[in-house]
C-alpha cells in the first residue's frame, strides 16, 4: 500500500518537476546581456547611485525593476545602460544555465560541524556562479529542523540554531567575497513542506527569537546577508510575504539589513500587503505587482526599486562584467572540495564488533545491495536538486575504485560484488557468504522534496531487505540517505554497524566507499536528533497523521485558488523544546542524540579553564579545553559547549549549544583549543521586557551558569561553572 502511494507521487512529480511551476522557464540555456562589460569607475556612495538611476526611472521601470524576468532575473535598465541581474538556486550547487558540481546538501554540511566546510564549499559554488553570470545565490536555508519528515531538511542546517546560524555565516560570507549575493532563506518558520501556502505556523514571540530567527539574526549580522528570501507561509496568522514585523521592524530596524528581499517564488497573496510590510521584489514574476493592480504606492515602489539598486550597486554587480571570464565553471578542484566536504558529512552511528572498516586483503569479498547502490541518491528533490552533475560517482563506483586502487588515496584489494535481488539461490548465497555486506538504503529526489514531507520510516521494501540480509551474513553495515531522522527502531539490532549519509553530492560513492574502508576516518556529527519512536517528537502534536499520502504537489501549488485565504492554523505547542532540548530536558531517550557520531579512534576532553570566573552581561566567556586523541588512527573530533541556566525565572531547556569547535589530532596527540561564547549564550528572550515601543528583550538573568563540554548532547564530559553578575 505505502509502496503504491509513493509510487503515485512520484509520478506526480515527474508529471512536472517543477517546485511552484517555475522549472520550465528555470531551464534557460544562459544568462542574458552578456556584451555588459561594467559601467566605469564611480566614486559615488551606493546610496548616491542608486538614488540617481531611481530620479531617472518612470513608473513602468519600476514596476518591471520589483517583479522577476525570465523567472529568474531582476530586470535590465536599457535606458539607464544597466543589464539584467541573473539568479539561481545554489545551496549545494548553481543548478541552472547548464551542468553543475554537485556539493553535499546543506545538511551535510551542517554535519560536518565545521564552519571551513561550508567556506569551502560556497566559495567554489559562487565562482562557478560567476562564471555562468549568476550574481545572486537563492540560499542557503536555515529553517529549523523541527519535524525529521519535513521536505526540504536537507536544504537546511539541522535542529539548532546557533549550528545552523555559524555556518550560515560562514557561506554568506565565503560568496559575498566572491561579489554574490545570498539570499538566506526562508524567512520565517517554514518548517514543513505540507499545505505551505496555507498552513500558519502559531508560536510565541519567545520560540520565535530563541529557535526560528537567530540562525537568520546571524547571517544578517555576522554573514553579513545582502538578501533575504522570505517563506510561502503565514506566520501567526500573516503570511510572511506581508509580514511588516519580519520584514522591517525585526530584519532592517533591529537588524540593521540593508540588503533586499526577494519574495519566494508564487508566494504573495496580495498587492498592498507586501509593498507596506517591507518586501522588495516579487517572483518570479509580476503578478500581483502587475500596473493594473498598482494603482498607487509610487514611495513604497521607490523604497523598494531603492533597496535593491543599492544593494547591487554596493555588492558591485553593475561594475563588473555580467560573466567572470577568470572564474571556472567547472574545475577539479571544485569536485575536490565537494568530496572533501562529503568526507565530513557522514555520520557513523554504530560501529559494533569492528564491522567498520571493512575487512581488505587479497580474497575478500564485499557484496553491495540495496536501492542505492547504484542509483546515486545525490540531492533532495525540488530547486536545491542538480539535474546534470558533473560526474557522480555511485556507490558501486566508488568501492570499485577504492578496491582497485583508482582512487587517488591508499588502495584496498578486495572483490566487490553488487547484488540486486535476493530472489535466487546464487544471489542469496553470494550474501552469506561474502566477508561483509554493505546496504545502501533511504531516499531520493522523487521520495524526499520540496513540496510534500517524506515518511518516517524507510519503505516497507527497503526495511524487508535489512531483515533478510542481515539474517544472511550478520557483518553487515547499512548507509542510509535521508536530509533528517528516520525510524531506525524497528531494524537497528539486526545490523552491527550503520552510517548516516544525508544527502552527500556528486562525490557521494567515492566519500563513503572511502569511510567504508578506512581510507578516511568519518568525523561527521548527527545536526538532528534521532528519534526512537515517532511519538517521542513533541513537533508532530498537530500534524495530520496521513500528512504525506494526501496529494501534496496539488495542495502545494494551491496558491491563486481563492480558498487560499482559508488558512489553517498549527500551534507550536512544543515552544523551545524542539530536538535534543525536549529530549534532555524531558529525559527521552533519544535513537542517536544531537551532535552524536562515532570515530574510528577515541578522544579525552576535559575543559581546563575558563576565561573568568564572574562575567556581566556584555562579557564574551572562553573556554579553554584539552582534547586528546587516545586512539591509534589520526581523526577529528568535535567539541561542543552547551549552556545549562542554574536557576532562571523562565522555564528554559536543560541545555543549550552555543560553542563548538572541530579539533583533528594524530594519534596520541593533545591540543588546547579555546572556544568563544559570546554574550547572547546566556540569555533568554523576555516578551515582557523592554519598552512600550519595542516589547520583549534579550535578557541575561544573573546568578550561576553550568558550561558543559561534551562529544554530544547525550555525552558530557566535562564542565565548569561561571557566575553572571549585574
Ligand atoms: C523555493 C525557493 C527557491 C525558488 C526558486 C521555490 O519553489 O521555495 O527556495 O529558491 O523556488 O527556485
Amino acid at each position: 500500500m505505502i509502496g503504491r502511494i509513493l509510487k503515485h507521487m512520484v509520478q506526480k512529480v515527474m508529471m512536472s518537476s517543477s517546485p511552484d511551476g517555475h522549472q520550465s522557464e528555470m531551464n534557460l540555456a544562459s544568462v542574458e546581456d552578456t556584451d555588459f562589460q561594467g559601467l566605469p569607475p564611480d566614486s559615488r556612495t551606493p546610496g548616491e547611485r542608486a538614488e540617481e538611476v531611481l530620479s531617472s526611472m518612470s513608473l513602468e521601470e519600476k514596476l518591471g525593476f520589483v517583479t522577476g524576468y525570465k523567472s529568474l532575473a531582476i530586470r535590465a535598465l536599457p535606458r539607464q545602460g544597466l543589464p539584467s541581474v541573473w539568479m539561481s538556486d545554489a545551496s549545494s550547487g548553481p543548478r541552472s544555465f547548464g551542468a553543475a558540481t554537485a556539493f553535499p546538501s546543506s545538511i551535510a554540511m551542517a554535519a560536518s560541524w565545521n564552519h571551513e566546510i561550508a567556506t569551502l564549499a560556497a566559495d567554489h559554488i559562487a565562482e562557478s556562479a560567476r562564471a555562468k553570470g549568476i550574481s545572486i545565490l537563492l540560499g542557503p536555508g536555515v529553517n529549523i529542523a523541527r519535524i525529521p519528515t519535513c521536505g526540504r531538511n536537507f536544504e537546511y542546517f539541522g535542529e539548532d540554531p546557533f549550528l545552523a546560524g555559524t555556518l550560515a555565516a560562514a557561506y554568506v560570507k565565503a560568496c559575498t567575497r566572491r561579489g554574490v549575493i545570498c539570499t538566506v532563506k526562508h524567512l520565517a518558520v517554514n518548517n514543513s513542506e505540507y499545505d505551505r501556502h496555507k498552513v500558519s505556523s502559531d508560536l510565541s514571540e519567545r520560540t520565535l527569537r530563541e529557535i526560528y530567527l537567530p540562525a537568520f539574526e546571524m547571517a544578517v549580522k555576522e554573514g553579513k546577508t545582502r538578501g533575504i528570501m522570505s517563506s510561502y507561509n503565514p506566520v501567526n496568522g500573516v503570511w510572511a510575504s506581508e509580514n511588516r514585523k519580519l520584514l522591517t521592524q525585526i530584519l532592517r530596524d533591529e537588524w540593521g539589513f540593508d540588503g533586499f528581499v526577494v519574495s519566494d517564488w508564487n508566494s504573495l497573496y496580495s498587492t498592498v500587503g507586501p509593498m507596506k510590510a517591507g518586501l522588495d521584489i516579487e517572483m518570479p514574476a509580476a503578478k500581483w505587482l502587475t500596473p493594473e493592480k498598482v494603482k498607487d504606492g509610487e514611495d513604497d515602489l521607490d523604497r523598494m526599486a531603492g533597496n535593491i539598486l543599492r544593494t547591487l550597486f554596493a555588492a558591485g554587480i553593475y561594475d563588473r562584467p555580467v560573466k567572470d571570464s577568470q572564474a571556472r565553471e567547472f574545475h577539479t578542484d571544485h569536485n575536490d572540495a565537494a568530496l572533501k566536504a562529503a568526507r565530513e558529512g557522514i555520520v557513523l552511528l554504530k560501529n559494533e564488533g569492528g564491522t567498520l572498516p571493512l575487512p581488505q586483503g587479497d580474497g575478500i569479498t564485499i557484496a553491495l545491495c540495496g536501492p542505492l547502490a547504484v542509483e546515486s541518491s545525490t540531492l533532495g528533490g525540488g530547486s536545491c536538486h542538480i539535474a546534470r552533475t558533473t560526474g557522480t560517482v555511485s556507490l558501486f563506483e566508488g568501492l570499485k575504485a577504492a578496491a582497485s586502487g583508482n582512487a587517488d588515496a591508499d588502495t584496498v584489494a578486495v572483490k566487490i560484488v553488487y547484488v540486486q535481488s535476493l530472489n535466487n539461490p546464487g544471489s542469496r548465497k553470494i550474501l552469506r557468504e561474502a566477508d561483509a555486506v554493505v546496504i545502501a538504503c533511504g531516499f531520493n529526489y522523487q521520495t524526499e522534496s520540496e513540496l510534500y514531507d517524506r515518511p518516517w520510516r524507510l519503505p516497507p521494501s527497503q526495511r524487508r531487505l535489512i531483515h533478510r540480509v542481515s539474517r544472511l551474513n550478520s557483518r553487515c553495515a547499512v548507509i542510509l540517505t535521508a536530509g533528517g531522522g528516520v525510524e531506525t527502531e524497528s531494524w537497528i539490532d539486526e545490523v552491527p554497524a550503520l552510517l548516516h549519509g544525508m544527502y552527500l553530492g556528486q562525490t557521494v560513492g567515492r566519500a563513503t566507499a572511502e569511510i567504508l574502508f578506512g581510507i578516511v576516518n568519518p568525523s561527521g556529527k548527527l545536526p538532528f536528533t534521532m528519534a526512537r519512536h515517532w511519538k517521542d517528537i513533541p513537533s508532530v502534536k498537530n500534524y495530520p497523521k496521513r500528512y504525506w499520502t494526501t496529494n501534496a504537489r496539488r495542495i502545494a501549488l494551491g496558491q491563486g485558488n481563492p480558498s487560499l485565504r482559508k488558512i489553517r492554523h498549527w500551534q507550536y505547542e512544543e515552544g523551545l523544546m524542539v530536538g535534543y532540548r525536549h529530549f534532555d530536558t524531558a529525559g527521552v531517550e533519544p535513537a542517536f542524540p544531537f551532535g552524536f557520531g562515532l570515530s574510528y579512534t577515541s578522544f579525552a576532553i576535559e575543559v581546563l579553564r575558563l576565561s573568568a570566573k564572574t562575567i556581566v552581561p556584555e562579557d564574551s566567556l572562553d573556554v579553554i579545553v584539552k582534547v586528546e586523541n587516545t586512539g591509534k588512527r589520526a581523526g577529528s573530533e568535535v567539541v561542543q559547549v552547551y549552556v545549562a541556566d542554574t536557576e532562571s525565572r523562565l522555564p528554559r531547556p536543560k541545555k543549550e549549544l552555543k560553542g563548538f569547535a572541530k579539533v583533528e589530532l594524530e594519534p596520541g596527540e593533545a591540543v588546547e583549543t579555546t572556544i568563544r561564547l559570546n554574550p547572547r549564550a546566556f540569555c533568554y528572550w523576555d516578551s515582557e521586557a523592554g519598552g512600550t515601543d519595542s516589547p520583549g528583550a534579550w535578557v541575561a538573568e544573573p546568578g550561576e551558569f553550568r558550561i558543559l563540554v561534551g562529544r554530544n548532547s547525550g555525552l558530557i564530559e566535562s564542565e565548569n561553572k561561571v557566575r553572571l553578575s549585574r
